[in-house]
């Protein structure tokens, strides 16, 4: 049964940029709750261990270099299949092959400055929502 928690992270370009209150809007006009929200800047061990799925990827060290440049939004949000519904609203990894509309359209400019981050299965979300939140801070 699909799960009513998704987790994301408005990474450091988007942060930067100051889509931060745009992005949040486009999540709650979609029909999602934030549960709980923190801004944080990861060091290279936290911003490794999260990625730790993709340590193998060509990527990885760019991906961690990037991620710790500045400060991120991190959030819980709640909805009937949210880990579906979020992925669907943020859209392609790359911004150029995302539907119109979406958020990464809308707020990457690279497949790497890709705006923001969303959870890909139920047992991902609920290990990246412990990642970065514990259970007093969730309401
Ligand atoms: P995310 O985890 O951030 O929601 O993105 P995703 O599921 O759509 O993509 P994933 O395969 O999990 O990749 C994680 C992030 O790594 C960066 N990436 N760079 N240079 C590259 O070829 C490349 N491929 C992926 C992206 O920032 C991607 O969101
Ligand atoms: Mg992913």
């Amino acid at each position: 049964m699909a799960g009513n928690y998704t987790f994301t992270m408005i990474k450091p370009a988007a942060y930067e940029a100051k889509y931060t209150g745009k992005i949040l809007d486009m999540i709650l006009q979609q029909g999602f709750r934030i549960q709980v929200v923190k801004i944080v800047k990861l060091s290279k061990n936290q911003a490794s261990a999260f990625y730790e799925v993709h340590k193998d990827r060509p990527f990885f060290n760019d991906l961690v270099e990037f991620m710790t440049s500045g400060p991120i939004l991190a959030a819980v949000l709640e909805k009937a299949n949210a880990v579906q519904d979020y992925r669907n609203l943020i859209g392609s990894t790359n911004p150029a092959d995302a539907a119109e509309g979406t958020i990464r359209k809308m707020f990457g400019v690279s497949v790497q400055k890709n705006a923001v981050h969303g959870s890909d299965s139920d047992e991902n979300a609920e290990k990246e929502i412990n990642f970065f939140f514990s259970s007093i801070e969730r309401i």
